[in-house]
């Protein structure tokens, strides 16, 4: 199996997971990313059974508006029972490292709302200690060189992701060599970072149903 069957795998039993719950006037939430991207198609195939998503980022809203599933506003919704999204890195306890798409700060916003964050990902994203794959901090443009600094301060290397500027206006600061052996604590740390938007640590609200692509097939795996 190529990753990209196993990113397909995953998408296709994230929707057999939601399947026997969907309602006709359900809202589901979306994430970002190509293993996101492969759920949205894979959804447009049931996309009368729901009513319509609140997207992470404006390239999901676009891909779900092209499907032709409607795409509201967060604000206008009460309730989400199932958030569906990719990620970078995954422990064991479903923290994650999410954010390689700049699109942390939606993710995290509609992490938060959703009952369920169902988590798919490729095994090769299964890490025992997050932080390999760079931690992404989505700042204030005029903050970037004072968070700069305090990043360094806690112990990582930031670099300035040239050219980037995410859906909300802001730049991203990736942190690499950040010490994660306590998720939570460090994702508090950065959070209390003036001129911090969020960081790309979900370990407050992590994953609550992760399942991952392997080469044996789909595994199923909840909060250890
Ligand atoms: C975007 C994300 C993505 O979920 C993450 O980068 C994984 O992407 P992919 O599914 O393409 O590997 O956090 O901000």
């Amino acid at each position: 199996m190529t990753q990209n069957e196993r990113k397909q795998a995953v998408a296709h039993a994230a929707l057999d997971h939601i399947l026997p719950h969907l309602e006709n006037d359900m809202i589901l939430g979306i994430g970002t990313g190509s293993t996101a991207n492969g759920f949205i198609d894979a959804l447009a195939e049931i996309k009368n059974r729901f009513d319509g998503a609140v997207a992470s980022s404006e390239s999901s809203a676009e891909r779900l508006r092209t499907h032709g599933i409607p795409v509201y506003d967060l604000n206008t919704v009460s309730e989400l029972r199932f958030y569906i999204d990719g990620t970078d890195e995954t422990n064991e306890h479903l923290h994650l490292i999410k954010g390689g798409g700049a699109a942390l700060t939606r993710e995290k916003i509609v992490a938060v709302v959703a009952k369920e964050f169902i988590c798919i990902a490729d095994e090769n994203k299964w890490v025992d200690v997050l932080g390999a794959f760079p931690l992404a901090v989505e700042v204030i443009p005029m903050a970037r060189s004072y968070v700069g600094r305090e990043l360094v301060k806690l112990g990582s290397d930031p670099i300035y992701r040239e050219g980037v500027v995410t859906d909300n206006g802001n730049i991203i600061l990736d942190a690499w060599n950040m010490n994660i052996i306590n998720p939570i604590e460090v994702e508090q740390a950065i959070n209390q970072i003036t001129g911090v938007v969020a960081n790309g640590l979900f370990a407050i609200r992590p994953a609550d149903l992760l399942l991952l692509g392997t080469s044996s097939g789909v595994k199923s795996l909840t909060i250890q």
